[in-house]
């Protein structure tokens, strides 16, 4: 067992990892061949998963950004990836040094990683662990002495949920997180969909996913999606598609938007 709790032979590098393939579209190095190969073909089924990806990325920035300048001092970021700068606890510092953030990921490579790049600057701590067992997350010693759950907490959950299907109880899933936050705690939240580009990609997406991956892929509707947001007000403007989430630059329009396969938005409970 390494320092983050996992085994070296954990780590499989001959089946593609949705978030080794999820660091090949991001431009990052951390990949194999089998996740370049399995990301290759969904690049070609679904030109623009890169794009949407880059567009998840600068929410997560606004989204943590709204949520530290609100007061909360406190971070528990589920399937966060392989560390690409900046991360949760970067932006979030530049906000207030002082921000924990416990980060949590059920991949072992993703562990690998986040020792050096994710937990070294303090304040923060990573959880090897599943987001289908949230009692797991929650009452992990990391979290437990990172987070007070007497005091309000942002869940971030960007492009995880993608990963749970509904046979999982992916809704259930996420009330059980949240139903432990605290009153003016926040829940971040990003979802690929197919609702802004009717490709037949998105069906060879999920063979591929469903089929050589070591997760599943459901993509959802706007309206199923906004179901995770149960017992939380949703902030302005909604759950909208990711550019369009308190924009801080120029907005894409028309076919240019339709690039952008994915929802973001923001609650307070
Ligand atoms: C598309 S990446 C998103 C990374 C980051 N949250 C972001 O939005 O930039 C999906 C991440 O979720 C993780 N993941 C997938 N299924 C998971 C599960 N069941 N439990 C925990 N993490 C999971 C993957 O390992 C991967 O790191």
């Amino acid at each position: 067992m390494s320092e983050a709790g996992f085994s070296p032979d954990q780590i499989d590098t001959t089946r593609p990892h949705p978030a080794r393939m999820y660091d090949y579209y991001l431009g990052g190095k951390d990949n194999y061949e089998a996740d370049r190969d399995a990301a290759e073909r969904i690049l070609t089924a679904l030109p623009d998963v890169g794009v949407t990806a880059r567009s998840n990325r600068d929410f997560m920035h606004r989204a943590v950004r709204t949520v530290v300048d609100s007061g909360v001092r406190q971070i528990i970021d589920i399937g966060t990836g392989i560390p690409t700068s900046p991360n949760t606890h970067d932006v979030a510092r530049r906000m207030d040094p002082g921000v924990r953030v416990a980060y949590v990921d059920n991949d072992p490579i993703v562990a690998a990683y986040a020792g050096a790049k994710l937990t070294n600057s303090g304040n923060a701590g990573f959880v090897l662990a599943d987001i289908r067992d949230p009692a797991a997350i929650l009452d992990h010693p990391v979290t437990q002495d990172l987070i007070d759950f007497d005091e309000p907490v942002a869940l971030v959950l960007l492009a995880v949920l993608h990963f749970v299907t509904d046979a999982e109880d992916a809704v259930g899933i996420v009330r059980s997180l949240t139903e432990r936050l605290p009153a003016g705690s926040h829940l971040i939240l990003s979802h690929g969909t197919a609702d802004f580009n009717q490709s037949d990609g998105f069906g060879k997406v999920t063979k591929v996913y469903n089929e050589e991956s070591t997760s599943s892929a459901q993509w959802r509707s706007g309206p199923e999606i906004s179901a995770f947001f149960e017992g939380f007000e949703l902030l302005e403007p909604g759950l909208v598609q990711l550019p369009l989430w308190r924009p801080d630059g120029p907005v894409p329009s028309g076919a240019d938007l339709r690039r952008h396969m994915g929802y973001g938005g923001v609650g307070v409970k």
